[in-house]
């Protein structure tokens, strides 16, 4: 068939908008359209928000208590009959959920089932549908954030006697517990855990009443939908409201800060599993082999969620650029959204289950780890601070520890292996008590204000964190 030539579809039509049309729809523009591919996830959404407009559509008169228990009741047994065979989904030619659903209760309840469309729009319907969706997403995600946190408490407690190289631009720094490394994470996803509620408040406002733009003529008590529905409150402009989709971007902005998250503990991980660090061992159950070199051990695992989040940075751009040159009111572009929040949720609920696994199972190498503390000049900052207190301008004494360094490398040994008299030669401040100064425990100890690596510090921190997260 020549190319652009209308196909024609001769699979009976259950559109629900034929009435204006005389010629059939072309099948390739129709499988373009038709999104009951993808938005079948907003199954149950799409009948729950049905059973609270047919009650609204009842308390405004429009339906008699009768008609109103019989769409009920077939809503029900198309909800049940669905769940338990979702092959059904497949069997059929709906265009999107919505009247997929509507479809089914004409074929229930027969013409009284048309009566369940009154005042009410897809457009209103598909924003309520998405935004009861992406209310339990939501939950979901908030849950698994919290078990990342969990399983980064009980790593951090399960090893509080190891200490690591701390870094600033990849090069050894200060020297830090490794609980500490574990608590910056942790502050990390409660941000995430904080900007999730936030957004779930936005997510729950309900649109339904707004009809196709202009708002609905009948007299639906919205407030009663929303409480029905569980929404804390409703949409103030029907124009608005069913083109609003601030919500979806705010909730693939806050998973994309969830996913660059995961990606740096990811990317921690991985750098601390090579033979060059050798920090960590993961677990063989969260990596992988090689088909050709017999000595790998790969961490697919934290590369994958390191990788997925450019997806969902992608599904951000994708919405953000799908909304930025709309007219009011509603536009089929927006039908766009779907593909891209179901894949962000997806995305993120995986990458999350799997940081927890990968954490649940990581092992520490305490003796490595400490060899790396203890070499690289690391308590350089002590040496300075043992100056200062002993009352020399900290600038003279970072030129003075400065040089100290210089010495030390130039004779391949640490600052502390170096004699008191060679130390004194650069300033006669300097006595026998330097090398508790200069050893990890009192490095360590002495960052003891509040955010400090000091380990009693990072006790009370994991004791509070713990008090956070079981709230
Ligand atoms: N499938 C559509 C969407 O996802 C539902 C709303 C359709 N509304 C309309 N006026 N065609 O956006």
């Amino acid at each position: 068939m020549p190319r652009g030539k209308l196909q024609m579809n001769d699979e009976t039509d259950n559109k629900l908008w034929g009435g204006r049309f005389s010629g059939p729809t072309d099948a390739t523009f129709r499988a373009f359209n038709d999104s009951f591919r993808f938005d079948r996830r907003l199954f149950a959404a799409d009948v729950r928000g049905s059973i609270a407009h047919c009650n609204a559509l009842q308390a405004a008169g429009v339906l008699s208590s009768v008609e109103a228990a019989q769409i009920r009741s077939a809503l029900d047994t198309i909800l049940e009959t669905v769940q338990a065979d979702p092959s059904q989904f497949d069997q059929t030619p709906a265009e999107d959920v919505h009247s997929f659903v509507e479809s089914r209760l004409i074929q229930i309840a027969g013409d009284l089932g048309g009566k369940l469309h009154t005042g009410r729009s897809r457009n209103d319907q598909v924003a309520t549908d998405l935004r009861l969706w992406l209310r339990d997403e939501i939950d979901l995600i908030f849950g698994l954030v919290t078990e990342v946190q969990r399983a980064l408490l009980e790593l951090a407690q399960a090893n509080m006697s190891v200490v690591i190289p701390g870094y600033t631009h990849l090069q050894r720094a200060q020297p830090i517990l490794f609980a500490h490394w574990c608590l910056a994470y942790f502050e990390m996803l409660a941000r995430d855990r904080e900007r999730l509620s936030e957004v779930r408040r936005r997510v729950n406002v309900l649109p339904l009443g707004s009809a196709a733009l202009a708002g609905t003529s009948y007299a639906i008590d919205r407030e009663s939908v929303a409480r029905e529905l569980g929404f804390e409150s409703i949409s103030r402009n029907s124009l608005d409201a069913v083109s609003d989709r601030d919500f979806c971007l705010e909730f693939a902005g806050a998973a994309a800060i969830v996913a660059t998250h995961l990606s740096r503990i990811a990317e921690d991980i991985i750098l601390y599993t090579t033979t060059e660090f050798g920090f960590f061992e993961l677990s063989d159950a969260v990596a992988t082999g090689s088909s050709l070199m017999p000595q790998k051990k790969n961490p697919d695992s934290m590369e994958l969620v390191r990788g997925k989040g450019g997806r969902i940075f992608g599904h951000l751009m994708a919405l953000l650029t799908t909304m930025k040159g709309l007219p009011l009111a509603y536009n089929k572009d927006m039908q766009e959204d779907k593909e891209s929040i179901f894949d962000t949720a997806d995305t993120a609920k995986e990458c999350l289950s799997v940081t927890t696994t990968v954490l649940r199972n990581l092992r520490v190498n305490e003796s490595r780890a400490r060899a790396a503390a203890e070499q690289g000049y690391m308590n350089a900052t002590e040496l300075a601070d043992y100056l200062v207190r002993k009352g020399m301008p900290f600038r003279e004494a970072h030129d003075t520890v400065g040089r100290i360094v210089k010495r030390a490398i130039d004779s391949q040994s640490e600052l502390q292996d170096l004699p008191l008299d060679e130390l004194r030669g650069f300033s006669s401040l300097i006595d026998g008590d330097v090398f508790v100064a200069l050893s990890l425990e009192s490095t360590l100890a002495t960052k003891s204000q509040t955010g400090g690596t000091a380990p009693e510090r990072v006790e009370a921190a994991i004791t509070a964190a713990r008090q956070r997260i079981s709230s």
